[in-house]
């Protein structure tokens, strides 16, 4: 099969289209042939190697998380799935999104695509909706609540704003001036442009006393701080990124990530077939030009996902 190949730690330059051996499913497995896939941004940071220690791989190694395709063969004992039906994943790092052929777990990160969703809406899907909706679940804010989401515009935001707005909580989302029209559409109540105003003071101007909850979805570490001012005394600073356990303010931080609970893939698939949650894909490649697709992928601004179509 064709993948996107690294042969070890380096620039994403080095990647290149080569032929793979076409993997096998073991027991509980499902192998994939790809329709689309979608990027996120461990996708490279595995290929310059700058997780290694957290995160290590195995050389050749191919990126990529967030899988959709048909299903062309199962392993022994799985049971949701049998070859032809249209699927999507949330993968693990070891058989990579960016080739013709992965391997999935029969496991609540796969789910069968609805029909009314094209491919690239499919991949574009798992990382992005599953961790906003592990992250407002860390929260737990209660209806009426207002939250400030810090990378809106993000794969990961887009789907903050939008599950923030279902639960019936005021969302404040950061974006750049051009952006407005974009996060409003997503339920957005009111957007902060990040690079003219600071945050935390808006943030308290909007909603005086501050957020009940700050979802900082761009900064990690000590960075952290400065959006932490703007929640309430007794809010909470939730991240997928980690940081400090407190803040010099009484605001309780919380951290976690992509999670896929029973059905939820399903459901939040359910949901956007319905029109009731929009897949926000920023632009689609072609396989062909994936390098290049990682290369722009945090490179330039990005409104939701990039996608890659086979
Ligand atoms: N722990 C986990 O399981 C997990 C899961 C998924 C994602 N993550 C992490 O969560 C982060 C977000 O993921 P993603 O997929 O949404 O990434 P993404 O698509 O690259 O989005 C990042 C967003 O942050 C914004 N941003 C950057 N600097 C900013 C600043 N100083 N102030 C406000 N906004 C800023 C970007 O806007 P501009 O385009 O304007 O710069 C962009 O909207 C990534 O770092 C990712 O690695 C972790």
């Amino acid at each position: 099969m064709k993948a996107l190949v690294a042969r070890s730690y380096g620039p994403l330059e080095q990647l290149e289209i080569a032929e793979l051996p076409t993997p096998a499913p073991g027991p509980g497995q499902v192998l994939v042939r790809l329709e689309a896939a979608a990027l996120n941004a461990v996708d490279k940071v595995l290929v310059t190697g700058a997780m290694r220690d957290a995160l290590p791989v195995t050389h050749p190694f191919v990126p990529g998380v967030d899988i959709s395709g048909t299903v062309e063969a199962v392993g022994a004992g799985v049971t949701r799935f049998v070859p032809g039906d249209p699927v999507i994943a949330w993968n693990s790092v070891a058989s990579g999104a960016l080739a013709e052929y992965a391997l999935i777990d029969d496991a609540p990160s796969a789910a069968r695509r609805p029909v009314d969703l094209t491919p690239a809406q499919g991949a574009a899907l798992p990382t992005g909706a599953l961790t906003a909706s592990a992250l407002l679940e860390l929260a737990d804010a209660p209806r009426g609540s207002g939250v400030l989401v810090v990378g809106a515009t993000g794969g990961v935001g887009s789907y903050t704003v939008q599950l923030a707005r279902q639960a019936g909580l005021t969302v404040l989302a950061t974006g750049r001036s051009d952006d407005a029209t974009y996060l409003r559409g997503l339920g957005a109540d009111h957007v902060l442009d990040y690079r003219a105003v600071d945050i935390a003071e808006e943030t308290h101007r909007l909603l005086p006393g501050g957020a009940d909850v700050v979802f900082d979805l761009a900064n990690a570490g000590p960075a952290l701080a400065a959006t932490a001012a703007a929640a309430r005394p007794g809010g909470l600073l939730v991240s997928p990124l980690g940081g400090p356990p407190s803040f010099d303010r009484d605001v309780t931080a919380l951290y976690g990530g992509t999670r896929a609970v029973d059905g939820r893939l399903a459901a939040l698939a359910a949901q956007a077939a319905k029109g009731e949650l929009r897949i926000p894909i920023d632009s689609d490649y072609p396989f062909a030009q994936a390098r290049q697709a990682l290369v722009d992928f945090g490179a330039r601004h990005v409104r939701g996902k990039i996608t890659v179509t086979f």
